[in-house]
Order: structure tokens, then sequence, then C-alpha cells
């Protein structure tokens, strides 16, 4: 059970929350929030109207559709999750009058720097003090290789960043960072280049763009390895988002951890790039059957997840895994803590650039719980002492980011009767899950 508390206040909301008796019922994850963002980027630059259904009404996502509506894209909103937009074409969006803020969100600035660096126009843009502090660099310098005229703080390493859109030249680029945001910006970029572009992957990382531009007419080919992407103009079409396995993740972890609790999630994305945290788990111990209904078989596929509660196995993770897992670790951590034995993450030194340093941020919150950890630079190592271990209450800052805050509220459920973990920063929950304190609550039975 959640109680919501002091929202707004200096400590940014926080959660006060106690042991869950049971966990039951049939819930569906919010819309995909890597797939609603390039959903309107695509629907924003291709030329027509767009419907999407099962938008993400997240911060993050709506910061993605105010950009455009400032470049001259039209919406009309039917509803918080389906919107109609109308755009002119890519070579025809407008320069906006201000900064374009996306606040919080990583995926959001670095697939638009990609995209905005061909469209001629000035455009500076910026985020808020977390996303100011992430590294740009990443895709600031294949863009540059690509001809595009970009500054920003530090030489272009942080933003703001300011872009002067332009002709690119075509690049062949590797993928050394194991990023999907960076391999969609090239991708992006490449959309507006003299040629074709190709992203070669040493590791497969997630592949809405790649996915989704065939959809809207565009000419993209995969192949072992890489991704190559031609100069295309794109039309309108109609598309929908499956729920965010990210986000159904926590609820997963609650029906796993919790005895005797049985839990539905319908419509989960299902697509194979992002499947790995369910792939980890059944090497725990785990059985978890995803069946696909019929309809999700297209560009993107869904399905249903039937869960119950299951004994766990520390395991070391695959490092091949984790780049498809990256977001889930933070919540792998807390169900290490109930494996039997220690789960090893390494390979994720990704996490110390995230909303905030996600290692460091689940070693403290851990510790504070009572859970032995140890930090690697790299990664981490969690010492599992099964379904019953002991757990104390406390106080632990989510670090005003969403994965830690949701992470840390799933834990708190197997505190033993009576005690709480009060959980600071948790307005950010919004920006990839809004309404998680009402879902959780409607399965989480104290
Ligand atoms: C995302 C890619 C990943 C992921 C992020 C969403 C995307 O980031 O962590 O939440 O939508 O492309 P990296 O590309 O930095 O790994």
């Amino acid at each position: 059970m959640i109680l919501e508390e002091r929202r707004g206040g200096a400590l940014h909301g926080t959660y006060r929350v106690e042991r869950a008796a049971s966990i039951a019922g049939e819930i569906r994850p919010p819309g995909d929030k890597s797939i609603s963002h390039r959903a309107v980027i695509f629907g924003s630059i291709a030329k027509g109207k767009t419907e999407i259904t099962g938008f993400l009404d997240s911060a993050d996502c709506e910061g993605t559709l105010r950009a455009f509506l400032s470049m001259g894209v039209r919406a009309e909103r039917l509803s918080p999750h389906h919107l109609i937009l109308e755009s002119p074409g890519l070579p025809d969006l407008a320069e906006p009058p201000d900064v374009l803020d996306f606040g919080n969100s990583g995926t959001a600035v670095r697939l638009m720097t990609g995209l905005l660096a061909g469209v001629p126009g000035f455009r500076v843009l910026t985020g808020d003090e977390s996303l100011r502090s992430r590294p740009m660099r990443r895709v600031t310098e294949p863009l540059s290789r690509m001809g595009a005229v970009i500054d920003g703080r530090r030489e272009g390493s942080l933003l703001p960043l300011a872009i002067r859109g332009g002709p690119l030249t075509s690049i062949l680029y590797d993928n050394h960072h194991r990023s999907a945001q960076v391999k969609s910006a090239v991708l992006l970029a490449g959309l507006s280049a003299n040629g074709p572009t190709t992203v070669i992957e040493p590791v497969q990382t997630r592949d809405h763009t790649e996915r989704l531009l065939p959809h809207f007419g565009g000419r993209v080919e995969t192949g072992e390895g890489g991704v190559t992407v031609w100069p295309s103009e794109l039309s309108g079409t109609s598309l929908s988002v499956p729920g965010d396995i990210s986000s159904a993740a926590f609820f997963i972890a609650l029906a796993l951890l919790v005895p005797g609790s049985r839990l539905t999630l319908t419509n989960v994305g299902l697509n194979p790039t992002r499947t790995a945290f369910l792939e980890i788990l059944s090497l725990m111990g785990a059985r978890i059957d995803p069946w696909s209904d019929p309809a999700g078989t297209g560009s993107e596929p869904f399905g249903t997840l039937d869960l119950s509660f299951a004994e766990l196995e520390g395991i070391s993770v695959p490092l091949s895994m984790i780049p498809s897992a990256i977001d889930e670790i933070p919540i792998l951590a807390v169900l290490a803590a109930f494996a039997s034995g220690r789960t090893e993450i390494r390979g994720a030194g990704e996490l110390r650039v995230k909303e905030s340093d996600r290692i460091s941020a689940m070693v403290s919150a851990l510790r504070t719980v009572g859970v032995e950890v140890q930090e690697y630079p790299d990664g981490l190592a969690v010492v599992g002492e099964g379904p019953d271990r002991r757990l104390r209450g406390g106080q632990i800052d989510s670090r005003h980011d969403h994965r830690i805050a949701m992470s840390m509220a799933v834990l708190a459920t197997r505190l033993p009767p009576g005690d709480s973990l009060l959980i600071t920063g948790t307005d950010f929950v919004e920006t990839s899950f809004p309404g998680f304190p009402s879902l959780f609550n409607a399965v989480a039975r104290s």
C-alpha cells in the first residue's frame, strides 16, 4: 500500500509504503515510453495525418509532443492516450520561437538532436537539472562527423545544445556505447543525409526506430549486426502503442515476491529486444509464459503475462543480456535480495549516467533497508537471503529517479508488519508511469 504525502513540497513528493499481504488482479500497463516518443516523432515528420492510440501521457512524452507543436505540427487530442497529428513534413518544420525543453528525458533530447541536425533552422535544446548533467557527446560526436553544426556547454558535451540545421553527409557508425538512443539519433539524422547511413551494433539494442520507420514509408534494411537507413519522405499512418514492459516490470516483481500472488498483465509489449528481463528471471527460476495475442504479431508484438509467486535463485547475469534489460536493473536488484544466494550484475556502467547514478542509488537504498550489497564501477552484487528475508524500514532518497522510487516501493511490500519505508522524490514517477500509486494499491492488498 502506497500513501502519497507532501506532494510538490521540498521533498518533491513522497511515498510511504507498507507491507502487502497479497497481490491479485488484472492490469494493463501504461503505453510504452520508447515507442510513444518515436510515435510522436515519426507522426510529426511524416507528411499528413497520423493517428496514435495507446500513447503514454507521461511528462517525458508530453515534452516531445510540445516541442513539435512549437514547430508547426498540429495535434487533436481525442483522449489522453489517443491523438491525431498533422505535419507539414520534415523539411518544413518551423523554427520554434523559444528553447525546446525536454525535462527529464534523455531519449527525447538525444533523438531530437539527431533529427533536427538536418532540418533547416536554429533550435536550442535543454532539459532539467538531471538531463543537463547527462552526456551528450555520444550523439554530438557522430552527428558532427555527418557535418552537423551543433554547439553546447563543454564543447558540445552538455546541454543546452544549439543546432543550426543543414545538409548532412551519410556515415557508417559503430554504436560502441550500445545505446538505442545513439543509434536512433544517427538514423534520424540519416533521413536528411545525402545517402544511406549505417549503424553497426556490437550488441543488439532496442529496435523500435527501425521497426517504425518502414511503417511510415521509410526505407530501412536491418541485417546481422547493423541497420541502414536511406533519406526518405515519410507519410502519415495510424499506429497503436503497446504497454511498456519496463513499467510492467514493477508489477512482475510484485507478483514474484509476494507468496500466494496471482496477477495478470495484459497488452504488454513483447518486442524481443526488450524482453531480456523475462529471460533473466527465467534463469533465476521464475516460470513466466508470455503468450502473444494474435493481433500482436505486427511491427510491435504484445501479449499477456500470467504471474505468480516464485522462489528465485541468485545468478551472474549474462553480460550479453544487460543492454536489453538496462532499465530493469534497479528492480532486478530488488528481486535479487529475495533470491537464494548472490546475484552479480556487471557490464552495466551505463547505469551511472541514467536519470541518476542508478548503481550508487540502489546500493545506498538497499543498504538502508538491510540488504548486503557490493558496489562495482560497472554494476553491483546483491546477497539474497530468500523470500522470507529480514528487512527494516526507514527513509530512502529516490534521487528524483522514477525507476529507483518504483523499485523501492515494490521492495517495501515485504517489510515486517507495522514497519514502513518513506521514499522521497517520487514526483518524478510521472515521467514514465502516471497513476503508478493507484494501480499499485489496486493490486497490493494489506
Ligand atoms: C531508450 C534507450 C535506453 C533506455 C532508455 C530508453 C530508447 O537508453 O535506457 O530508457 O528509447 O531508445 P540508452 O540508449 O542510453 O541505453
